[in-house]
């Protein structure tokens, strides 16, 4: 039988990536992506996509019990978790959208992949969920690390991994969590500091900048992210955990720089704002597990990553217009 792979948050910025990657390489399986259409979705993402007639779109909401088991009860091989209330400042606004989604839209998707016999669940999370590390020093997190998040967005994914941890335990849910770094490219909604920074240059506006800039995080092409995913939904192993990452580690204020210089824009465009309040210092990630074990390893490097994603800004006014 073929493949039905079900894709959670598919009109997001990571998923759609996924998606046309998914549709363009492979054409023994059926895709079926779940989205609610939240203010970071948009359909316009898989437009170019949309003529595939092994793909369907249904707009809906993963806590929607009636709703997944609609999709369920069609049959699904595996499950690609991408929905989720995605923005760490939004979370410390308020949280209870990001428990709603991220926890119990995960448990949902659990409960019925677990009803329903899925083959493999993909659980897509994030080095957040580590918490930070000290600057000045070459820890890095590993699957092994600890997992101590420390913002609402941070400890929702946290829930929503230990959730999936226990349906393997417990249910022998055949579930693999991937955790990756910070994502970058075309097609990230403009709150996100690489395309809002974009955004705020082009237009010659200010562009802020938290704290003293010197935060770290560890940057991975969007597409890279993508073919990590692809590679643990053919070779992952069922209860184990895959660390993503490039080896990108960069400070926010160098990131911002190199952005304006591309642009060939002032420095003076930088202001110093009040720090994000628990704003993690570092992020590194040891990517060795999926590297050695599964054969991976990312392709895009990031100056010319970042060149790209800035012409794709550049490029797509008519995207991001009503956005920003
Ligand atoms: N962006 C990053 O740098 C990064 C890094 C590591 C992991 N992740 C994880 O990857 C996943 C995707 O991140 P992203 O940056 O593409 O996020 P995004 O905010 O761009 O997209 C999230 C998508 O989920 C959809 N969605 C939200 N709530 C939903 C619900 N209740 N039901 C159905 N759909 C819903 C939204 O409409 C949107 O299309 C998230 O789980 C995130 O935690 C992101």
């Amino acid at each position: 039988m073929m493949r039905r792979i079900l894709v959670t948050g598919g009109c997001g910025f990571i998923g759609s990536h996924f998606i046309r990657g998914l549709l363009n390489n492979y054409d023994d399986l059926f895709v079926i992506n779940v989205d609610k259409i939240t203010y970071a979705g948009n359909a316009e993402n898989l437009a170019d996509i949309a003529h595939f007639t092994n793909y369907r779109f249904i707009k809906g909401d993963i806590c929607d019990k009636n709703l997944m088991h609609k999709v369920f009860e069609q049959g699904i091989s595996d499950v690609i978790h991408f929905a989720a209330e995605s923005h760490v400042d939004r979370s410390i606004e308020d949280s209870q959208l990001f428990i709603r989604t991220n926890v119990q839209g995960t448990q949902m998707l659990l409960e019925h992949s677990l009803k329903y016999g899925v083959k493999k669940y993909i659980q897509i999370s994030t080095d957040e969920v580590y918490g930070t590390l000290p600057f000045n020093t070459r820890d890095v997190f590993t699957e092994d690390t600890p997992l101590s998040p420390r913002n609402p967005y941070a400890a929702s994914k946290a829930g929503a991994d230990m959730l999936a941890w226990s349906y393997f335990h417990t249910h022998g849910l055949p579930v693999v969590i991937t955790r990756c770094s910070n994502n970058y490219g075309g097609y990230q909604y403009p709150e996100k500091l690489i395309p809002k920074t974009i955004l705020n240059a082009i237009n010659d506006k200010p562009v802020g900048v938290y704290g003293d800039g010197l935060n770290i995080r560890d940057w991975i092409h969007v597409r890279d992210h993508c073919s990590a995913i692809t590679t643990v939904m053919e070779k992952g192993i069922a209860g184990e955990i895959y660390n993503i990452g490039a080896e990108n580690e960069i400070a926010n204020i160098e990131i911002v720089k190199w952005i304006l210089k591309y642009l060939n824009k002032s420095e003076d465009l930088i202001r110093y704002i009040k720090d994000r309040p628990g704003h993690d210092e570092r992020y590194a990630m040891n990517a060795k597990k999926i590297r050695e074990q599964l054969g991976w390893s990312p392709q895009i490097e990031f100056g010319e990553g970042m060149q790209e994603t800035i012409e794709w800004y550049k490029g797509n006014q008519k995207w991001w217009g009503r956005l920003f």
